[in-house]
């Protein structure tokens, strides 16, 4: 049986309708890569799917592509460049003054190449959130297409969390699951993966909004 590159699996389903909150949701996203999460969520905010403002694009990476995509989105940046800070908490610290001068609250790492610290989790509880590119628990770090591959596995995916302390971890808001292919290199793979990324990271903002809205309610 041939099995549909295409095929993909995402549990829980997007938000049908998608949630409309009283306020946009206020969203600083964090990037060291090329930013085509920062594309995938800026797009679906101006289709009107996710009720959200970006109030700014944190970059650590001088030559990191995304300040070229934040540029052309229109989007404001401002370059954190975490070789001038002396502790991971410093760049922390700077980052959580970055994002509350801009009037955010949500703090959406996309693709950000950093260990974050307690300092910053705190600051906006249950409100930062990361995106990886593999099934977790599985995979966790640095190359995990490439650690997929090597392990043999015949479904990869992502999967968009909550953030805590430990690289990659905390509680899972949504994932999609893909096929991989023989013959898949890490690149095919990977852009496998990133077609879902682009789907999963909005909705995953708005069903977690919608919860801690829900949350607040009940309190
Ligand atoms: C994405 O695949 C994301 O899952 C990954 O970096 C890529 C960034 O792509 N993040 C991690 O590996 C975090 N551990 P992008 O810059 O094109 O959005």
């Amino acid at each position: 049986m041939m099995l549909d590159p295409n095929l993909a699996i995402v549990s829980p389903p997007p938000p049908s309708p998608w949630p409309r909150f009283s306020e946009p949701l206020k969203l600083a996203v964090l990037a060291s890569g090329h930013g085509s999460n920062l594309e995938a969520i800026a797009t679906a905010i101006t289709q009107g799917d996710l009720h959200a403002h970006i109030q700014v694009v944190i970059y650590n990476n001088p030559k990191a592509k995304v300040a070229e995509r934040a540029e052309r989105l229109g989007l404001p940046k401002v370059l954190l460049n975490h070789r001038h800070y002396p502790s991971r908490e410093a760049l922390d610290q700077a980052i959580i003054q970055t994002v509350q001068a801009h009037g955010a609250n949500w703090v959406i790492m996309a693709g950000w190449m950093r260990c974050v610290t307690q300092v910053l989790i705190d600051a906006f509880p249950g409100q930062v959130l990361n995106i990886h590119p593999s099934l977790l628990p599985s995979f966790p770090g640095i190359h995990a297409t490439e650690q997929a591959l090597a392990a043999g596995v015949k479904l990869s995916g992502c999967t968009v969390h909550h953030v805590e302390l430990k690289v990659d971890s905390g509680p899972i808001i949504i994932q999609a699951v893909v096929p991989v292919l023989p013959g898949d290199t890490a690149d095919s793979l990977q852009a496998r993966i990133q077609t879902q990324e682009h789907r999963i990271y909005p909705a995953a903002i708005a069903l977690a909004a919608s919860s801690k809205a829900t949350e607040s309610q009940g309190t």
